[in-house]
């Protein structure tokens, strides 16, 4: 997200080189990557760093899947969310002409609708996506900030016209649990945070879970960023500490633990680091196998 923009070239290179060395496949950004810090107010720097990253690194893109997003780039400087791009069909055409050309690619392994837009009926959104996706230009499509009904919706359409359905879901997801009627901090999405119904409609129908956010931008380990007030209550004080004795048990740190169990109930975290240091510490925790106690007791703690 922040390649281009906080995240300098050099470092950005060095991030995508380490996590392909280490076996990574997926890289997700976005069209709108990351216009709130750019000076222009527009996305397209996330995008512009991975095409020079593909163009400096024979063989890139074929050890790699690439999943980039339509819909929430501002119309204009400071007009998100009121005003941007949205889910047309042809708002979606452009948007991914855009992004081929950012990134110097053929085609979008996902191409993730990034917020809803509730100005276009679900259905011709649809539409739009199915010319892509039996050109082969995008390889699959999923769902950013969408409420399950909606995108059983989209499911339904894409059954009746005979397109690709729409086959992952990404959501903000962490360990702790949110205070009801809260959302995170930057989040505007009212179904924006993985739900317990979410959760039930992609298992029950075979659709991956791709969490953003899972580590609260590092507030689980950096003494200088605290945990949102949004997770203020009783059930944090319970979880926090399930999370510190399992932590502690693997002599590892917390947010590698959240991770690993995100990985555990079959959620894909979405890693953000802007070090090295980072991204290992998050690649290993795919090695952190937790046992049935310490999954039970990280569960049961509420
Ligand atoms: N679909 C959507 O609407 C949406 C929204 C948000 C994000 N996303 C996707 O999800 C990805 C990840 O999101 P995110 O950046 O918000 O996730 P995150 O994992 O919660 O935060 C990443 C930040 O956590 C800190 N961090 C990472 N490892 C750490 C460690 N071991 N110790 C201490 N701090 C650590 C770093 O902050 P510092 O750099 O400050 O050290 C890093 O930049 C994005 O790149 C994007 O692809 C999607």
């Amino acid at each position: 997200m922040s390649f281009g923009t906080s995240i300098d070239e050099e470092t950005s290179f060095a991030l995508l080189d380490r996590f392909v060395e280490r076996g990574g496949v997926w890289i997700d950004t976005a069209d709108c990557y990351s216009f709130w810090a750019s000076d222009t107010g527009h996305g397209g720097a996330s995008e512009e760093v991975l095409g020079r990253w593909f163009a400096a690194r024979r063989g890139a893109r074929e050890r790699v899947r690439l999943s980039t997003k339509v819909g929430a780039e501002p119309l204009w400087p400071g007009s998100w969310p009121e005003h941007r791009a949205g889910l047309s069909p042809r708002a979606i055409h452009e948007a991914v002409e855009g992004s081929l050309r950012r990134l110097g690619v053929d085609t979008i392994d996902l191409l993730w609708l990034h917020q809803e837009d509730r100005a276009v009926p679900i259905e011709e959104t649809v539409e739009g996506l199915a010319s892509l996706t039996s050109s082969g230009v995008v390889r699959r499509v999923g769902a950013s900030n969408h409420p399950a009904w909606r995108v059983e919706r989209a499911r339904a359409h894409a059954a009746t016209i005979g397109s690709m359905p729409l086959d992952a879901l990404q959501l903000n997801s962490t360990y702790l649990r949110l205070r009801p009627g809260t959302l995170p901090p930057g989040v505007v999405h009212p179904f924006g945070v993985l739900s317990d119904e979410q959760r039930d409609f992609a298992e029950a129908n075979g659709l991956e879970t791709w969490a953003y956010t899972p580590l609260l931008s590092g507030a689980y380990d950096n003494p200088g960023k605290s945990i949102p007030e949004v997770y203020d209550h009783p059930g944090t004080s319970r979880r926090l500490a399930a999370l510190a004795s399992v932590a502690a048990e693997h002599d590892a740190q917390q947010g590698q633990i959240v991770l690993a169990w995100l990985l555990a109930h079959g959620i894909r975290p979405i890693l953000g680091g802007s070090k090295l240091v980072q991204l290992d510490s998050a690649l290993d925790s795919a090695a952190i196998e937790l046992t049935a106690d310490e999954l039970a007791l990280l569960d049961d703690a509420v």
